[in-house]
């Protein structure tokens, strides 16, 4: 490597005539030197192990909701030359060379889903409801001007994953599971905004426990956000934008340090009805036992919620997906916040200014979320075909 740097230093000045003078042969000789030698250094580099080897998880009951390195993730490219994407691959390597000008980076073209894969009682793997997940993140590609990923190579790519890192889906009984990321960026050099000329899908994995940690079961306090917005009626509040995401964390930077657990946010026009927390919709039962949940066109439409609403009128509970108005909350019974990563967990206040309302109780959705985790770990019979195994 002395010699590579001591060539380049040499080659330096050099470089600022190149324009001006052809090059002499004794610079020719040095570039040529320069050349081979950083082929070298790509080769090797290619020899070696991965940036960041994967990890060995000791203690499944510790996991809580980060990343841990795993052997590898699959990726697809999507070229508007072809208008195809390409058969894909899996990548050990966690990092992505990006050209400077990627639409991702300036224009923040991304979306992304999260599912997770299940060890259940019997051994096996299973996805839950991948197909929901498919087709929500075909909307926010149209929304993006994003190429569509068929749900074949959706299914493809979270399999593949999921095979790969097999030994990451935490054991039956430990309470975790392997959380799927499939994300899709625009990675196509632009500089005025426009269609992206080249897409990456993209499906990483990680095992994960509980998405609040320990205290989660407990209840969590969440604020209401009047100084912020989350979404807009005609936006992207209902796809998976990553934008979203970014313009969530001033005011859960805002609620975190005054001892708040998470964000409420309510509609931006009236400040009048309930939208949903930060990262997870709003449920709740109210003082006759229904369920109730927001429905706007501006809440990001929940698949855990949908299955919790399909489990509830299975039992008979009356479902209400209606505009919720904020003052009709501290009736409710119970509260709480739901998606895939926090399941459902209880909230157990929300603070609105001076005001603050407790919410005691967590039976009812404490019973939807055991039926619904029952199944997703094969606990119990699938009634409604959620569950699809990865065989390994
Ligand atoms: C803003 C928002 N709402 C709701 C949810 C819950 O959706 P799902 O149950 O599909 O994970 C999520 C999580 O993905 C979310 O980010």
């Amino acid at each position: 490597m002395r010699s590579l740097r001591s060539t380049l230093r040499s080659a330096a000045p050099l470089g600022r005539r190149w324009c001006s003078e052809a090059p002499s042969p004794r610079e020719m000789q040095l570039l040529q030197q320069v050349s081979r030698l950083e082929n070298r250094v790509h080769e090797l580099q290619n020899a070696l192990p991965p940036h960041v080897k994967p990890a060995k998880v000791e203690n499944w009951e510790d996991l809580g909701f980060g990343i841990v390195p795993t052997n590898g993730h699959t990726r697809y490219t999507w070229s508007g030359v072809t208008n195809a994407w390409d058969a894909g691959r899996f990548i050990s390597d966690p990092f992505v060379p990006l050209h400077i000008h990627a639409a991702v980076l300036h224009y923040g073209m991304t979306l992304f889903e999260g599912c997770k894969a299940f060890r259940c009682k019997d051994g096996r793997i299973r996805v839950c409801n991948l197909n929901e997940n498919s087709a929500r993140m075909n909307t926010g590609a149209d929304r993006l001007v994003l190429p569509r990923v068929p749900v074949s190579m959706f299914n493809e790519a979270v399999d593949w994953a999921v095979r790969a890192n097999a030994e990451y889906v935490p054991p039956y009984g430990s309470g975790g599971s392997l959380y799927i990321r499939p994300f899709l960026m625009g990675t196509g050099p632009i500089l005025g905004l426009q269609p992206c000329p080249e897409t990456t899908f993209m499906v990483s994995v990680t095992p994960v426990g509980n998405y609040f940690g320990k205290g989660g079961v407990q209840g969590i306090h969440a604020s209401i956000m009047k100084d912020f917005d989350r979404a807009a009626p005609k936006g992207t509040g209902a796809v998976k934008a990553g934008g979203n995401y970014a313009a969530d964390l001033l005011p859960l930077k805002q609620a975190k340090a005054a001892g708040f657990g998470t964000t409420l946010y309510l509609d931006c026009v009236e400040q009048k009805y309930v939208e949903e927390f930060s990262v997870s919709n709003f449920v709740g039962i109210d003082s006759k036992g229904a369920y109730v949940t927001p429905k706007t066109p501006s809440i990001l439409p929940s698949i855990t919620n949908k299955m919790m609403m399909q489990i509830a009128e299975s039992k008979g509970i009356k479902v209400e997906a209606r505009p919720l108005a904020w003052d009709e909350v501290s009736t409710f019974r119970e509260v709480g916040a739901c998606g895939t990563a926090t399941v459902c967990v209880p909230i157990a206040s929300i603070t609105d200014g001076d005001a603050k309302h407790e919410f005691g109780k967590f039976e009812v959705l404490k019973e939807l979320r055991d039926e619904l985790q029952a199944i997703q770990y094969g606990e119990c019979e699938d009634p409604y075909g959620w569950m699809r195994e990865v065989v390994v």
